[in-house]
């Protein structure tokens, strides 16, 4: 075994250190959106993924015990909103309460689906399937409309925010 490698069964070892092990993976951080029967909702996820290109298929996992869990499960629409590095207070501000707006600029389109301005790129989505992972859902969404701008992500990684630098 290489130097300060430890290996250990999920299951068996202190969550604390898997989730350590997990979280050497970068992400990026979205905001998701949806219309809710308590009206506009928000969520920060970084486990947002592209699946498939054509047809254009994506995904996020909400957990199950999430109070704002099954409201994303009746979502027949939402939108994935990629955050730029300047937006980290939108993320603090959707992983803290979901239908907490203020500060953010933001509109709906034709199916109420809350769109937040400003963002390096936009998936809207209509949901295309939920699968059960675990203590999570897989919520599958066929992009409907997908927009792109300029500039650099704000990027998750060891419980940690930072930046993304091109390598020389
Ligand atoms: C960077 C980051 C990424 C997150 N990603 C997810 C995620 O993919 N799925 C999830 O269920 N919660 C995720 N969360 C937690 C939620 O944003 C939120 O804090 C949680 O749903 C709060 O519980 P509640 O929905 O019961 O209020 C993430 C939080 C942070 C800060």
């Amino acid at each position: 075994m290489a130097d300060g490698e430890r290996s250990f069964r999920p299951e068996e070892a202190d969550a604390a250190v898997y989730r350590q092990a997990l979280g050497k993976f970068a992400t990026g951080v979205t905001v998701v959106t949806c219309d809710s029967a308590l009206g506009p909702l928000g969520m920060t996820a970084n486990s947002f993924t592209s699946i498939s290109l054509d047809p254009a298929l994506v995904l996020w996992s909400p957990a199950r015990a999430s109070k704002r869990c099954a409201a994303f499960e009746a979502a027949e629409h939402f939108a994935i909103h990629v955050l730029a590095q300047s937006q980290k207070e939108y993320c603090q501000q959707f992983a803290n309460e979901g239908d907490n707006f203020d500060g953010v600029r933001w509109n709906q389109n034709d199916d109420g689906v809350p769109l937040i301005e400003n963002c390096l790129a936009r998936f809207q989505c209509k949901q295309h399937a939920i699968h059960v992972g675990g203590d999570h859902l897989i919520i599958v969404g066929k992009v409907i409309t997908a927009s792109v701008r300029d500039g650099n992500p704000l990027v998750f990684s060891k419980g940690e925010f930072g930046q993304f630098t091109r390598m020389e």
